[in-house]
């Protein structure tokens, strides 16, 4: 086990550059189960979930290897049609596995998603658009087991109690492109991640409309190539990078941050009293870290990313005034709350709401991350704190972070990881 010990910092000065997004390297990596032939992936990123990934394709029976920063997968005639529980049972991601193994080998067993630290994540949207195409859909010892001799094109209604679903909208799509005929998927959803699918399965042949929209259109073919296909960078890497600047104060350059998939965030980051502007393939952000209050509310994008729904609470905790953090996607996730409770934060809970009234400081503590993006939260609210603080549950940050400490220590933070008994 790890720790992070976090030193008060700041000023962050300098270039960063965000890697490729997780979200979008987990379900095309999936994808590449679409066709026999070699795929190459550029600016996947070196983070735990995706070794999980590479780990189920292999089981598979799927080669893949890195070449250098290039991801190599050659399915060749792969026969497995079984993601094992020891391995998909650590990522909820591993669902997207289901729509390529059913449309290429005509079954899948992927075990169901157990609970979530996050809040309920059920998936009965994904089962919902596979039966729809012409699956079979059962629960064995634990398993969904789906089969179907034909596949063909449907009109897939995707809207859940919480909006879109992109994983469900990915797995649709997928197996919609081998599937007979014409699929149109209704509220879809509109994530670049989503979209990042959709363009590499074009590349690899499909054809596919409307994607960045909520009504996406998908013509089954009789079979897709292989590709290479560059992945879009991490939004919410970036989003982090510029939340630790806004909150430590300094210049920095986040290369790779794109306005279009951060409206929402530099809006508020804006609102906030940080300067953010384009410049040369980023976003230049400057603060002082005299830090207005905002309320936030966590939607589907183009709304405010649930996923930087945590660091941005941390934000909050240090900004003048109330802030108000309403959760709109997972309504539980509010798991960093009580730890950055521990470290001088005033923040009370109503439902789905999180009331911050801002200190003046937060004061170092040993803190438990919870899951990935509480974390980063925590890492953050580390670095502006007195004393030391001590975050465990580093592996959590591995699962989607690649290098976030050494990029955040590049500019000036002062962080360092450590075994932990
Ligand atoms: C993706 O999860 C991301 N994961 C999540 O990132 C992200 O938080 C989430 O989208 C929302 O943006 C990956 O892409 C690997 P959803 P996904 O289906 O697709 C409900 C991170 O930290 N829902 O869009 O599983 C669901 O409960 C992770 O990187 C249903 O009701 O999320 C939620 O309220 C965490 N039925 C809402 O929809 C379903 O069948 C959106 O979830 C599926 C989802």
């Amino acid at each position: 086990m790890e720790k992070l010990l976090v030193e008060r910092s700041g000023p962050l000065r300098g270039t960063v550059e965000a890697d490729g997004a997780k979200n979008a390297a987990l379900p095309i990596m999936a994808a590449c189960l679409l066709t026999e032939e070699e795929s190459l992936l550029d600016g996947v990123p070196r983070v735990t979930d995706v070794e999980i990934m590479l780990n189920i394709l292999r089981v598979l029976g799927v080669e893949c290897f890195w070449d250098g920063d290039t991801l190599v997968i050659r399915p060749g005639s792969y026969t497995g049609w079984t993601a094992p529980y020891d391995l998909a049972g650590r990522m909820r991601a591993s669902v997207c596995v289901l729509g390529p193994l059913l449309a290429k080998q005509g079954r899948a067993r992927v075990p169901l998603p157990g609970g979530c630290v996050i809040g309920p994540r059920p998936i009965d949207l994904h089962l919902k658009g596979l039966q729809a195409l012409g699956a079979e859909i059962a629960m064995d010892h634990g398993d969904i087991v789906a089969k179907a001799e034909r596949l063909c094109g449907n009109t897939v209604h995707l809207a859940g109690q919480f909006g879109s679903s992109v994983l469900a909208t990915a797995n649709v799509m997928m197996v919609a492109t081998l599937a007979e005929g014409t699929t149109v998927i209704e509220h879809a959803a509109c994530e670049p991640e989503v979209m990042d699918v959709a363009n590499c399965l074009i590349a690899m042949g499909a054809k596919i409309t409307g994607q960045g929209t909520s009504v996406m259109r998908i013509e089954g073919v009789g079979r897709l190539r292989g590709t290479r296909h560059r992945i879009i960078p991490d939004r919410i890497e970036a989003g982090t990078l510029l939340m630790a600047v806004a909150m430590l104060g300094g210049d920095v350059l986040v290369r790779g941050a794109r306005l279009d998939h951060l409206h929402a965030v530099v809006d508020k980051l804006v609102e906030a009293r940080v300067s953010i502007e384009p410049q040369d393939g980023g976003m230049r952000v400057r603060s002082t870290r005299d830090l207005k209050g905002v309320e936030v509310t966590t939607l589907p994008f183009p709304g405010f990313p649930t996923d930087l729904q945590a660091p941005m609470t941390a934000l909050m905790s240090i900004s003048h005034g109330v802030s108000l953090m309403t959760e709109k996607i997972y309504p539980e996730r509010f798991m960093h709350v009580p730890e950055l409770k521990r470290m001088g934060a005033q923040i009370s809970r109503e439902g789905p709401s999180a009331i911050v009234k801002g200190v003046e400081r937060l004061s170092g503590a040993p803190v438990n991350a919870s899951d990935l993006r509480a974390s980063a939260a925590l890492v953050l609210a580390g670095l502006v704190a007195d004393n030391r603080t001590e975050v465990f549950g580093v592996e959590h940050l591995d699962r989607g972070y690649a290098h976030l400490e050494h990029k955040l220590v590049s500019l000036g933070a002062r962080l360092t990881r450590e075994r932990s008994s």
